[in-house]
């Protein structure tokens, strides 16, 4: 059976845990011989940098293709693009504006193709990934499962990002507090909702006092995220109340750490102190896209 890393969701716990044991060492699986067809409708440097390395150390070889020169539903349809490259390739990972294309491309190709995520509108899998890898290094020595009962507070807009994480970190056990006013909390009935998960937990609320307070970890993300930039001004407006500021990060805790996902928009979501400072992950995180998409294309690739 062909498989995919579309959403953490549909990964599951067991293919999540895989993934992840799989970024640590992918067992021999290889690529050697076989390209990797690389699509960004949007831009990228962690994402794009990290595909391209993980993919070379499995001894493939990266393609790069921009949004612009294939034109997923405006020069052919998503469907014909996915047709064209699983005509190459047998793994294509997209960056994409709409994620309901992942679904029409796996149809139109009859599963012959893998599909991976590299960030959508709704989703960003191999970011989660990497979170979990990381949160798993500081607390639980490397273990991915061992991160149940870990504290998560998400301040800001509840993107992409925070909906894989949600549902990656609830997968696991974790408990999960997401801070932010109601128009910017996770979204529900869309991919990667994190009520269909009942394992963990998630609370949400206005307050980041309440949300921090005595949390492990601290993660927030862009407050205009690809795609909304006209809601600039509004969002910066509605956001100011959820700066990640030393004072936020001490509520939490001595111990607690702070996580993002790049790339940071220091002095809006979160301040130079805490990125730069000596509780920040920031980077073994970046660092950790690479094992995960290594993970990742791996378990597409049938490694078990
Ligand atoms: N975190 C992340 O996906 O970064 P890029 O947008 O630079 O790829
Ligand atoms: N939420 C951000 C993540 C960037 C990696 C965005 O979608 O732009």
């Amino acid at each position: 059976m062909t498989r995919h890393v579309t959403t953490i969701e549909e990964l599951g716990r067991a293919g999540l845990l895989e993934v992840c044991r799989l970024a640590r060492d992918a067992g021999g699986v290889s690529l050697a011989g076989d390209g990797v067809a690389l699509v960004f409708e949007r831009p990228s440097l962690r994402t794009r940098a990290s595909s391209a390395v993980a993919v070379t150390d499995l001894g493939g070889h990266p393609t790069f293709f921009t949004g612009d020169e294939i034109g997923i539903d405006s020069r052919e349809s998503a469907e014909d693009v996915a047709r064209t490259i699983a005509a190459y390739f047998s793994i294509a990972a997209l960056r994409v504006r709409d994620h309901g294309v992942f679904a029409r491309m796996r149809e139109a190709t009859k599963d012959r193709l893998s599909v991976i995520n590299l960030l959508s509108n709704e989703a960003h899998p191999t970011q989660a990934i990497a979170d979990l890898l990381t949160l798993a290094d500081h607390f639980s020595a490397g273990d991915v499962a061992g991160l149940a009962g870990l504290e998560v507070a998400y301040v800001g807009d509840a993107t992409n990002v925070a909906r894989s994480l949600s549902v990656a970190l609830r997968l696991v056990g974790a408990c999960v507090r997401v801070a932010s006013p109601a128009r910017y909390r996770l979204a529900r009935g869309r991919a990667e909702d994190p009520d269909r998960v009942s394992t963990g937990s998630l609370v949400e609320g206005d307050d980041v006092v309440e949300g921090v307070r005595g949390a492990d970890v601290v993660y927030t993300d862009a407050w205009v995220s690809m795609g909304a930039e006209a809601e600039t001004e509004r969002r910066r407006r509605d956001l100011q109340g959820y700066r990640v500021t030393p004072d936020v990060l001490d509520v939490a805790g001595p111990e607690a750490v702070f996580l993002h996902c790049l790339p940071a928009h220091r002095g809006d979501e979160v301040v130079d102190a805490v990125l730069d400072g000596p509780r920040s992950l920031i980077w073994q995180q970046a660092a950790h896209r690479r094992s995960a998409m290594r993970g990742a294309l791996a378990w597409v690739r049938g490694g078990a």
